[in-house]
This record gives structure tokens, sequence and C-alpha cells, in this order.
């Protein structure tokens, strides 16, 4: 799942990505990492509906395989999504949207020992307050209580 808020002159009462989803019901989530930290930012700027944001932030598309629907060609992780429910949320253009995964796609320099590792890739990163960003830099397990 993800949310989204707000709304753009061109999509009343949202934005691109969830109007697409209506139109489609199919989303593909990439996993964001520091190695595209660039193109990622740049995909947010408020384009026009209907012009790429592949083409804008110079991102290499590939298909998905379980939907059609594009997908990040060099994304350490793709989710391949078949929409299931959209709720809207309390207060002005604010939405969860839910799916259900029907596809995964892994770089394989991102599998270590059989496991994904988010470090890899110059680490998930996670969009937090004012600017600022942080990456995962550094994993540690622990065992639950019996
Ligand atoms: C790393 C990152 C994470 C973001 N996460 C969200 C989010 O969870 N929900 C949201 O509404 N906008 C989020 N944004 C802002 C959108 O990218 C921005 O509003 C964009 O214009 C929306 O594009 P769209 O019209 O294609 O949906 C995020 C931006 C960045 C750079």
């Amino acid at each position: 799942m993800f949310a989204s808020t707000g709304a753009k002159g061109d999509r009343p009462g949202t934005k691109d990505s969830v109007a697409q989803i209506i139109e489609t019901g199919v989303f593909c989530v990439n996993i964001a990492t520091g190695d595209l930290r660039d193109a990622i930012n740049a995909t947010s700027a408020p384009l026009p509906a209907g012009t790429s944001e592949f083409a804008a932030a110079g991102i290499e598309a590939a298909d998905c395989t379980t939907i059609d629907c594009p997908r990040v060609a060099g994304a350490a992780a793709s989710l391949e999504c078949r929409m299931t429910q959209i709720v809207p949320l309390a207060g002005q253009a604010n939405f969860a949207v839910f799916g259900v995964v029907t596809g995964i796609h892994m770089r394989d320099d991102c599998v270590v020992d059989g496991r994904f590792d988010p470090r890899a890739a110059g680490g998930w990163i996670a969009r937090l307050g004012y600017k600022d960003y942080a990456a995962v830099t550094d994993l540690f397990e622990m065992d639950r209580p019996e």
C-alpha cells in the first residue's frame, strides 16, 4: 500500500498516480535506493498529466510481467501490483491505495546469500520531513522472546 496526498490542476481531486491506478487497476512499486536518488527526486516534479516521468527523469523503463504497466528497469526491486482498494482518507485529496503483489523483480546484485539485502544499491531510502532523507546502511537481527 501507499498513501497519496494532494491534487494537481489537471487531475481534479488527486495526482497522476491515483488517477492512473483508477483508470488501469494496476501499479508497480519500485524500491527507492541511494544509487537512483537523483532520478527519484526528479520524478517528484509536478509534470502535466500524460508527460512521461521516465523520459523526464532519464529512467529506463521495462515491461512488467504480470500487469500492463512499465517498471524501472534498474530498480533494486519492483513489485507488480493489482489494485484491490482505494480508501479516501480524512482531509483533502488523501487516499490509501492497496494492492496485491502479482509479480516481483529483484536485481541479482542485491541478493546476498539468498536474501535481499536492503543495504545494496546505495541502501533503501526513505523520505523524511523538510528536504531530509534516510538510507538503510546498517542491519541487525534480534530473536523474539518465547
Ligand atoms: C522519495 C519521495 C517519496 C514520495 N512519497 C510520496 C508519497 O508517499 N505520497 C505522495 O502523495 N507523494 C509522495 N512524493 C511526492 C510525489 O512524488 C509528488 O507529489 C509527485 O508530483 C506526484 O506525482 P504524480 O502526479 O505522478 O502522482 C514523494 C516524493 C519523493 C521524492
